[in-house]
């Protein structure tokens, strides 16, 4: 009830500081980013790199405005707040994005790409990124660019994981979409559906036994600290996606528009150097510092046991036309 309150209250603010622009400024306008990454993490500094662009080639005419941390909601709800407009901007995970546009769910589609190298070639593809930028306008929403938000692997409190027979019986956290919660029942495992701001909890309190996450959970969210088994299953390459207002996009000249994509393209290419970095130091750190084990699996076993569902989401009506369409444009159909 009291963060419901202090939620409204503060979005009552931004609203209010947005409509009387208390820049001050005649032709200043101010865009809000919403995420929620900690200051350390490299969406945050992408998302800085990203507000300085638009700042500088703007001539300071757009300001931008972070609010990290899931200050203002759990990706749900940020997503809902952007397409009222209540927020301008959200960096929301592809997966958070399923329960808006049914696209977005081969994102979450396990072993979708055989390597990184076959997502990086499907993000860079305009015909893939177009279609899906654009899908979401008559929701309220346009994308902005991706970030690399690494390979999602699965760590456990107490128990080492090696074959998908260790699946049996693990109740495992996933996030916000049916998409995911098929992959695990696929594999064996219970999953439970819950944002990401609570899982630090859900896991010390045994309320699940285990999660999945790219590395920077395990030190810049540490759950390192109560998770001791971080197990290489490479099972989701899920993008992070910004995301814009749609209407706040169309309201912008054309040359604004182009300040911004460009913008975010740029910051998209600084991510990925930041984001290398952040995983080199934080694996080395959780191994190091946090004692967390790091664990090659019989990958090929996961692999199988998920076939079904790349067979369902390559025929089902709602997600034949974008399987087939990232496939093809990976040479892999
Ligand atoms: C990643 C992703 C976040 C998402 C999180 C999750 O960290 O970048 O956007 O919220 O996974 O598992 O919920």
């Amino acid at each position: 009830k009291k963060s419901y309150f202090i939620i409204v209250s503060l979005l009552t603010m931004i609203m209010l500081t947005g409509c009387l622009n208390l820049s001050g400024e005649e032709g200043v306008s101010e865009l809000r980013i919403a995420h929620n990454q900690t200051l350390d993490h490299p969406v945050h500094l992408s998302l800085v790199e990203f507000s300085r662009l638009v700042e500088e080639n703007s001539n300071g005419n757009i300001k931008v405005k972070i609010f990290p941390n899931a200050q203002l909601g759990s990706e749900r709800e940020v997503l809902e707040l952007t397409q009222s407009g209540a927020v301008d901007i959200a960096k929301v995970s592809a997966s958070a994005l399923e329960g808006f546009e049914p696209d977005y769910s081969i994102f979450s589609l396990p072993y979708l790409f055989e390597d990184y190298e076959q997502f990086e070639q499907a993000m860079n593809n305009e015909t893939i990124t177009d279609h899906l930028y654009f899908k979401t306008e008559d929701i309220g929403i346009i994308g902005l660019t991706y970030y690399n938000a690494g390979v999602r692997n699965l760590y456990t409190k107490d128990r080492e994981v090696t074959t998908v027979e260790d699946m049996k019986g693990l109740k495992v956290r996933v996030q916000p979409s049916q998409t995911s919660v098929g992959m695990i029942n696929a594999l064996g495992g219970l999953p439970t559906a819950m944002a990401y701001g609570e899982v630090y909890t859900a896991l010390q309190a045994g309320v699940i036994d285990a999660a999945e996450n790219n590395e920077t959970a395990l030190v810049g969210n540490n759950h390192g600290e109560v998770a001791k088994y971080y197990m290489y299953t490479g099972h989701q390459i899920v993008p992070d996606m910004l995301i814009m207002n749609a209407n706040r996009f169309n309201n912008f000249s054309e040359e604004e528009k182009l300040i911004v994509q460009e913008a975010a393209k740029a910051s998209t290419v600084y991510h990925e150097d930041v984001w290398a970095e952040t995983i080199e130091r934080q694996t080395d750190i959780a191994k190091n510092d946090m004692g967390v084990q790091f664990i090659e699996v019989d990958k090929q076993s996961f692999i199988d046991a998920v076939q079904p569902m790349h067979k369902k989401y390559a025929e089902a009506e709602k997600t034949k036309d974008i399987y087939h369409l990232i496939k093809e444009n990976i040479g892999n159909d």
